[in-house]
């Protein structure tokens, strides 16, 4: 099937774009609508989903990705209810309502979460004061978040004495969140890219757009932020996820830092409480010195400096540091781990060889099968690079060789939200499923792995360093023995 006009209206009215693997799930909504409609005809179903706003809906509500869980990157929740609200209320005229906007909010966990953490701080209360709303384009989504009912998948890592308080069983392991907690939330349906927003949502305090911007692109994404941050009030902050906020300093907000995270706000003063950047300085030194931004107060002080010397000019001379890493590099290949070791420890931190050192480092150390330590590796990999793939990658072995499975299932899609073709983060995932007992997942993975290694993406593991005994040519044709096994068993079970 020709999937070019389907996706052209789809990027056009709603700015999702398909990548290959979405592809697939393109292909499957249309299907699926094509039948529901009785439709043969691409062509002639296309004519219906250019025509009827009805059923250009429905085929949406089936390409979104929805995945979202409770208390995710909790560090902005705590943000949140412990500075910045606390802040804002203390300006507050008596009689205004605070109002943040969860923008993209799927089945309602993250604002649902915004609820719960206000309510654990300021009571039940809240309402009086606050108001919360959550919107999507996603119109099943928003129906679902409304009838607050969920599975155990959105409640990974969530603490269970607050699950006990909150929700109430009903049945099948699924809970539904009590109604004194779900009327604190109202929903709506919206789309972002929308010329015109309804009243209702203008003049906020704070926006959550987190993990919505990954499906769009550049241009996209900064009509979209255009849009929110016009619909922010003087001094409102906007929040996107980690891996997803340096890449909109477009100069419409200020990025500021609080507390190691980055964020928006709607001022371009500077602030006692939080460190402003410059729009795009802080981006264009990560350029300059082929990284990305981090957050530790040490990098910080560097960035400050260096942000001063870009503005004035000033050009930095790297120190020949890929000398050291080649050595490490090669230490590692023959074994020789605390030489190769002791080498990455003379590249600095604000090197540009840091980050891939790091990967090294923690691949070394998984050698070693010195679990801990491989993880922190990992850690100050991805807090000098975010969109550090390899990173996410390794701590999903990490925590696949210690059997933390949740962890390890965290890791590999985050993996994939930074590059959606890693045939690794498939595989693994595939993997992970297949022992969990879930052998549809299993199988689907393990599909998208083999076409993605029949494309000839990322021939190799992607790893600087992790010896992986078996060759990377070889795993199509494990995947494809993998499915039919699986499917064998389903057969099996199902006639038993
Ligand atoms: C991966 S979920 C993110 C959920 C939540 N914000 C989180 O971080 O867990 C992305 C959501 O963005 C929504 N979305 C995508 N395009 C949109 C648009 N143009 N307008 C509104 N919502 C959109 C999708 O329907 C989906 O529910």
């Amino acid at each position: 099937m020709d999937l070019t006009p389907f996706k052209d209206i789809i990027k056009e009215r709603c700015g999702l774009s398909f990548d290959d693997v979405r592809n697939a799930i393109l292909e499957e909504g249309i299907r699926k609508r094509m039948s529901g409609r009785g439709m043969e005809s691409p062509a002639m179903y296309l004519f219906v989903l250019v025509s009827e706003q009805g059923e250009f809906n429905d085929l949406v509500n089936l390409v979104t990705i929805n995945e979202t869980y409770f208390f995710r990157e909790h560090a902005h929740l705590k943000l949140l209810t412990e500075r910045l609200v606390s802040e804002k209320l203390a300006d507050k005229s008596p009689n205004g309502k605070l109002r943040i906007l969860s923008a993209g909010c799927s089945t309602g966990e993250e604002p649902y979460s915004i609820a719960l953490y206000l309510m654990e701080k300021y009571g039940a209360g809240i309402n009086g004061f606050i108001s919360v709303i959550g919107a999507d384009i996603d119109g099943a989504a928003i129906e679902s978040a409304q009838n607050g009912i969920f599975g155990s998948h959105s409640f990974r890592g969530f603490p269970d004495n607050l699950k006990k308080k909150y929700f109430e069983e009903c049945g099948c392991n699924r809970y539904k969140i009590k109604d004194f907690v779900r009327e604190k939330v109202e929903f709506r349906r919206l789309n972002l890219l929308s010329d015109s927003y309804p009243e209702e949502l203008k003049m906020l305090d704070i926006i959550f757009y987190r993990n919505v911007s990954i499906y769009f692109e550049p241009g996209t994404q900064r009509s979209i932020f255009s849009n929110l941050a016009g619909l922010l009030r003087e001094d409102g902050y906007l929040f996107l996820s980690a891996t997803e906020t340096l890449s909109h300093n477009f100069g419409i907000l200020s990025l500021v830092e609080m507390d190691g995270m980055f964020f928006f706000r709607n001022k371009r003063e500077r602030d006692p409480g939080c460190k402003t950047h410059d729009a795009g300085m802080v981006v264009k030194r990560c350029a300059l010195n082929g990284e990305n931004a981090a957050n530790s107060p040490r990098r910080n002080a560097q960035s400050a400096s260096c942000i001063v010397d870009y503005a004035l000019g000033v050009s930095h001379k790297a120190p020949d540091t890929g000398a050291f890493f080649d050595e490490a590099l090669s230490f590692a290949k023959g074994k020789r781990y605390v030489e190769a070791l002791e080498k990455i420890e003379a590249i600095p931190e604000n090197d540009r060889f840091f980050v891939r050192a790091h990967m090294l480092k923690a691949g070394i150390l998984i050698n070693m099968k010195n679990m801990k330590e491989a993880e922190t590796a990992c850690m100050r990999g991805i807090e000098a690079d975010r969109w550090c793939l390899e990173g996410y990658l390794l701590l999903g072995l990490i925590y696949k060789m210690q059997n933390d499975y949740e962890n390890a299932l965290k890791r590999f899609r985050e993996a994939l939200y930074i590059q959606s073709s890693s045939w690794p983060a498939h595989f693994y995932l595939a993997e992970l499923y297949g022992s969990a007992g879930e052998p549809e997942k299993a199988c689907r993975e393990y599909e998208i792995t083999e076409r993605l290694l029949a494309k000839g993406d990322m021939p190799d593991y992607g790893f600087t360093f992790f010896p992986v005994s078996f060759p990377a040519e070889n795993m199509a044709r494990l995947c494809k023995h993998k499915v039919s096994e699986l499917r064998n068993r389903m057969k099996k079970e199902r006639i038993g």
